[in-house]
């Protein structure tokens, strides 16, 4: 029998320092005005000093574990461009912290498609039996990253984690997650990026440019890239499951610009109000943006079981990512 893979639990967390872009309007050349109506942030969460993607990715876990009633899990996934460290993996050390040690832990890399890609890894170890249970966190301190002289990105991202655990079953319907749609295009690497720090900028045997040490972004053209490719792959795995535009009842993409969800749900023909939208309080938080926003749909008692959501995400890479979820019977937290 096919083995599909089933939604358990679900966990966030955000760091307590809450950043309004009046705080930023304080130190930066912009405006609340301009961030709230370019892109619908209002605030953010920044990671406390000495805090790092590992502990905000522990207690994601940690809740979706308890959410799934599991004190232990088969393996950990966890989805980030912040890793404590370049070496070694931050998955390891999230188990660790979860006292989850022995147990197969590594990190995946598609920046903010993360999340989707580790799904997607996590169905694969499930559909092949290689474990039971697989915790997929999505966990970002992006303020580690950001060019303090760069507006156009410094307002746009914030620290955040979600997490969902997975569990093996057999049978499609409440629960189930997947068929997925994936796609890469690295020419288009440089329109998201952090130069400097890796092999390559250390081969050429120059010290790093001021700045590269830090994300930048070329938002114009990447937001014209992201309604593209992900309408493109969000109708493609419509395609594979069989539903309609009218079936889904939540789009659940990454949060990466309001206007980029509002126009995401108009090309692909889904009403407003059934766009999952939570950047005006965490901003853009990358690899934790889905999860984030689910969970918080789902603590606010906004789904039921049988709901259909479809995720979708764009981000560095060019990464690209859809699959679809339908809602299980989880116990209300
Ligand atoms: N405050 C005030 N003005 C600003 C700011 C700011 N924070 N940032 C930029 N501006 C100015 C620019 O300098 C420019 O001024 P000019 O016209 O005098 O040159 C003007 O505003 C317009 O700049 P644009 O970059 O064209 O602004 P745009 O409307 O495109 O908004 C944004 C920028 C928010 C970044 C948008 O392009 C966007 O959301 N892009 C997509 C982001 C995305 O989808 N990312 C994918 C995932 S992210 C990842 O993978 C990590």
């Amino acid at each position: 029998m096919t083995r599909s893979a089933h939604l358990a639990g679900i966990g966030s967390f955000l760091p307590s320092c809450r950043v309004p872009n009046a705080q930023l309007a304080a130190r930066m050349d912009t405006s609340d005005e301009w961030i709230r109506t370019r892109t619908g942030i209002r605030q953010r969460y920044f990671a406390e000093p000495g805090t790092t993607t590992s502990d905000l990715a522990a207690e994601a876990g940690a809740r979706a574990m308890k959410s799934a009633g599991l004190a232990e899990v088969g393996a950990v996934v966890l989805a980030t461009t912040t890793p404590d460290r370049p070496c070694p993996a931050t998955a390891p050390v999230v188990a660790a912290k979860l006292g989850l040690a022995g147990c197969p832990a590594f990190d995946v890399q598609a920046v903010c498609t993360g999340f989707v890609y580790a799904l997607a890894t996590a169905c694969g170890l499930l559909a092949m039996g290689c474990v039971d249970t697989v915790l997929v966190i999505g966990a970002e301190t992006f303020s580690t990253i950001l060019n303090p002289a760069d507006r156009a990105t410094s307002v746009i991202f914030g620290d955040g984690a979600g997490a969902m655990v997975l569990r093996s079953g057999h049978t499609a319907g409440n629960g189930a997650v997947g068929p997925f749609d994936l796609g890469s295009d690295g020419t288009g690497r440089d329109l998201i990026t952090v130069r400097a720090g890796g092999a390559e900028q250390r081969r050429s045997g120059l010290a790093p440019a001021p700045g590269d040490e830090y994300f930048s972004m070329a938002g114009r053209e990447v937001f014209r890239q992201a309604v593209e490719h992900m309408a493109q792959s969000a109708r493609a795995v419509l395609g594979h499951v069989g539903w309609q535009a009218g079936d889904v009842d939540w789009l659940a993409c990454h949060q990466a610009n309001l206007r980029i969800l509002v126009r995401l749900a108009d090309v692909l023909g889904i009403p407003e109000a059934r766009v999952l939208a939570n950047i005006a309080e965490v901003g853009n938080t990358s690899a934790a943006s889905i999860p984030l926003a689910i969970d918080q749909a789902y603590q606010a008692g906004r789904f039921k079981a049988g709901d259909r959501l479809l995720l979708s995400a764009f981000g560095g890479g060019l990464t690209w990512g859809s699959t679809v979820l339908t809602w299980p019977d989880l116990t209300h937290p």
